[in-house]
């Protein structure tokens, strides 16, 4: 699994709960974030370079866990993977499958960066959907790197939260799509700000349950009946992942292991 730096720690903890007994192992490409702000070629490049690491690594399954990534990736990594009988699954499709079987109104918002706002994946992901949804996106350029900073939030956090909500709450969206994978940590704010009765989609859950799907499917379930292991990589500095990264995940990390990739 990777993202670009602990965002998708908040994919990762929903399978370390529904999938217990596999291992796990997660990349933060940290010294290349934010994903956000690159372009869609620098993003293809980096999920190519990453996927072939991982298989490298004897991965059964990737699971991309960033949005922008996955926002001009997904295709690419599959060219890469599927010849080497390993399937990729990535958020963004999941997401919208929730959404728009969650929404009475019809009307969706998104919140995301400016490289999966722009790459329109959203628009096609809910396009795609069986019913007509209205969908309002909203380019938040600065929320993730907030987070991927790390605590405290202060004034200034709320008020930039404030500011991407308030085209969501003109639009009237009964449900908005955390559509990049560091939001969750700030759902709480975001709930607040949107009102209580908003619905937040977020990838955890939908990714997990897809990967159980595709492991069963495939017959890669692990048999084993002990607790699966979990580590991380990093590209950046593994202390900095470490202090950030067990905050957010809420469990120890362990050693995180630099790598240096081309
Ligand atoms: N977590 C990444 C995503 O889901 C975004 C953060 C970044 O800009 O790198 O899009």
């Amino acid at each position: 699994m990777f993202d670009s730096g602990v965002g998708g720690l908040t994919v990762l903890h929903e399978c370390l709960v529904s999938l217990p007994t596999e291992d796990f192992l997660y990349l933060g490409d940290d010294l290349r974030f934010p994903y956000g702000a690159l372009s869609q070629e620098q993003l293809t490049q980096n999920v190519r370079t990453i996927t072939s690491y991982l298989l490298e690594r004897g991965t059964k399954l990737i699971v991309i866990a960033c949005n922008s990534a996955a926002s001009a990736g997904l295709a690419a990594a599959r060219e890469i993977a599927e010849p080497r009988g390993v399937e990729v699954v990535a958020v963004i499709e999941p997401e919208a499958e929730v959404a728009a079987a969650v929404t009475d109104s019809g009307r969706v918002g998104v919140l995301a960066t400016p490289a999966t706002v722009r790459s329109g994946s959203y628009l096609r992901a809910l396009a795609a959907q069986h019913r007509p949804l209205t969908v309002t996106e909203v380019e938040a350029p600065d929320l993730a790197a907030v987070i991927q900073r790390g605590f405290p939030f202060d004034r200034n956090v709320v008020e930039m939260v404030r500011s991407y909500c308030e085209p969501l709450k003109r639009a009237e969206v009964d449900t908005v799509i955390l559509g990049c994978t560091h939001y969750p940590l700030v759902a709480p704010m975001l709930q607040r700000s949107l009102g209580r009765d908003v619905r937040l989609v977020t990838g955890g859950h939908a990714i997990a349950a897809m990967c159980q799907r595709v492991l069963a499917e495939r017959d890669l379930t692990a048999t084993s009946k002990r607790e699966g292991d979990y580590s991380f990589l990093c590209t950046g500095d593994p202390e900095a992942f470490t202090e950030l990264g067990t905050r957010f995940l809420q469990m120890p990390l362990g050693e995180v292991e630099q790598v240096v990739l081309p």
